[in-house]
């Protein structure tokens, strides 16, 4: 398994798919936006025997902080390290070109066991909680803020 910037748009045809059947998570709006996301923000992508299992998109918010959009693992390769795997490329990715801090924004409703998985992971991985913000205007519900801090110095 590789990651790799998404380039054509059987790959993210690819992704889109992913996110579709993962209905707890992503639902008719989140899919809208996550269709005009995957074409204009940059994506990479976990992909093995060319078959796309896994996807991150980002956003620059400003020179120094990255925000994750978007982030799935194909549902039967969940909890293999895919999703990590692809974070650390990430990292790497945006230290390189001088990121210091990475941002994500995910469900605030804490009582929600698929969004419980998702905090998880986040946390296990460095993330730390720094807002519940509700509601968050542009969703009207719920939204709790990570972040990690990128610089090792
Ligand atoms: C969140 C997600 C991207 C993580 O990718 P992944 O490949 O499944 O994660 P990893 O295998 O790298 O997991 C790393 C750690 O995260 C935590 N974690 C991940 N999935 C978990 C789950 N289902 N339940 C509990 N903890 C979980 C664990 O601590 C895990 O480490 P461990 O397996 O050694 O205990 C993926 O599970 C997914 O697609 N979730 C649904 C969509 C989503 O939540 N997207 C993010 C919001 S936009």
């Amino acid at each position: 398994m590789r990651v790799k910037p998404l380039k054509s748009n059987a790959e993210r045809l690819a992704c889109l798919e992913i996110a579709k059947a993962l209905p707890e998570w992503f639902n008719e709006a989140g899919l809208k936006a996550m269709e005009r996301d995957l074409k204009s923000e940059t994506t990479f992508i976990a992909v093995e025997n060319g078959r796309v299992l896994g996807f991150i998109a980002i956003k620059h918010l400003n020179e120094k902080a990255l925000e994750i959009l978007w982030m799935a693992v194909r549902r039967e390769f969940r909890r293999k390290g895919i999703g990590t795997e692809m974070l650390h490329f990430t990292e790497e990715w945006a230290v390189k070109r001088g990121f210091e801090v990475l941002v994500v924004k995910t469900s605030g409703d804490l009582s929600y066991k698929p969004y419980d998985e998702t905090r998880r992971f986040y946390e296990k991985n460095g993330f730390v909680r720094v807002a519940l913000i509700d509601p968050y205007p542009e969703w009207g519900e719920e939204a709790l803020i990570y972040v990690k801090c990128l610089r090792k110095d």
